[in-house]
């Protein structure tokens, strides 16, 4: 048998310890061995390793190659990371991923390959920055899942998991990386990695783990925003409104329907290819299923409501500024921003005013 791959997942919350379930595995040729960075539920994980109740694989149980409590207790494990996955919520303004994972990365080409799985747009930049020459996947996914206690997981609908090379976001030479000779190496690099993962994936039952260039994996990250930069931040400033009532409700619709008017223009200026019809669903198409989705509330009304740091820069504030570098503004973003920005500093400060009165 062949070397074991090492995957180390820094963020063992719900889609950590899903995708973390899925890709641990043994072949007659190869294992592939998953362990877990926790943080709050390290002990119950430790201890019990991870439960999950899937949608679409049923109950099963999950014991991770090893679990560590820290990203440097997991650095000084004496393992080569071949994947390092990072799967915590993305809070740039809080803090700095590539930073933390620092003891956990081999560097170079041929060194760790860094997997984001993590909503917004913009994420992979400090990554690239802080390591010029590793390779990069960028993953979007679409999945229901939370952690409902610590280390129990359930997943509630369909899966899609959508995995793209990040050499330098425009698959030319820019200013973060412009050696045309290393930006081909790595892609030929990551995309062999990412080849990998969807044979992984698909071994165990994940039919829509897909491969996708540079470019439209970009592209989706921008059409996901339609419903994350619209709807997230609308349901948090009315209130605690879900997305069906909004969808429904006719000046929500107009105006959730102009967000995504906007991201239907500006996206397209940026990368430099329009939105196909067939691939990417209309704001009018996009409205109609939020319609019949009854289901949940958005994350960050979740996070909202929990009195945690909500994914605000990843999906408002990175899009304005990505878009302002090349001279568009979203107003309507803009204003979201703005105000979702301003309500978060504010209830932070009450709640720290309280506890001064305590
Ligand atoms: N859940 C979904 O259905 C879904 C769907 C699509 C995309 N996404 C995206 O996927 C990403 C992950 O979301 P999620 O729902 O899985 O979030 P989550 O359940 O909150 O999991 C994040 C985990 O990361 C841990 N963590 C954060 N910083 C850490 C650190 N420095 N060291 C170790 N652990 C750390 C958190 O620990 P603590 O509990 O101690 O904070 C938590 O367990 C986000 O970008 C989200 O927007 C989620």
């Amino acid at each position: 048998m062949s070397k074991p791959v090492h995957i180390l997942i820094v963020g063992a919350g719900a889609v950590g310890c899903f995708y973390a379930s899925k890709l641990h595995q043994t072949h007659s040729e190869r294992q592939i061995l998953v362990s877990l960075v926790c943080r709050s539920n390290y002990a119950a994980i430790a201890a019990n390793g991870v439960s999950l109740q899937t949608h679409s694989f049923g109950d099963y149980h999950f014991t991770p190659h090893k679990v560590f409590s820290s990203i440097p207790e997991a650095g000084e494990a004496g393992i080569d990371w071949d994947y390092v996955v990072v799967t915590t919520k993305a809070l740039p303004d809080v803090t700095n991923d590539a930073h933390d994972i620092r003891p956990v990365v081999k560097r170079g080409v041929e060194g760790s390959c860094i997997v984001l799985i993590q909503n917004g747009v913009g994420i992979e930049e400090v990554h690239r920055v802080a390591y010029g020459e590793n390779p990069i996947v960028s993953a979007v996914t679409v999945i229901s899942a939370e952690q409902i206690k610590h280390g129990v997981i359930k997943q509630n609908r369909w899966t899609r998991i959508t995995m793209g090379t990040y050499t330098n976001g425009q698959a030319k030479p820019n200013s973060l990386l412009s050696d045309s000779a290393l930006l081909s190496k790595l892609t030929s690099t990551t995309d062999t990695h990412i080849k990998n993962l969807v044979a992984w994936f698909s071994a165990t039952g994940i039919k829509d783990a897909e491969f996708s260039p540079e470019l439209s994996l970009q592209q989706t990250r921008w059409h996901k925003l339609c419903i994350n930069a619209s709807m997230n931040p609308s349901s948090v400033l009315s209130g605690g409104t879900t997305n069906s009532r909004m969808a429904l409700d006719p000046e929500l619709r107009t105006h959730l329907r102009a967000c995504m008017d906007e991201i239907f223009l500006t996206a397209p200026k940026i990368l430099g290819i329009e939105f196909d019809e067939k691939k990417h669903a209309s704001p009018e198409r996009i409205l109609k299923s939020t319609e019949r989705n009854t289901s949940g509330k958005p994350s960050m009304l979740l996070d909202w409501q929990a009195g945690r740091p909500m994914e605000l820069e990843v999906i408002l504030g990175n899009p304005l500024r990505i878009a302002r570098r090349d001279g568009w503004e979203m107003p309507r973003l803009q204003t979201l921003y703005a105000l979702l920005k301003m309500a978060q500093v504010r209830k932070r400060e009450d709640a720290e005013g309280a506890k001064a009165k305590l």
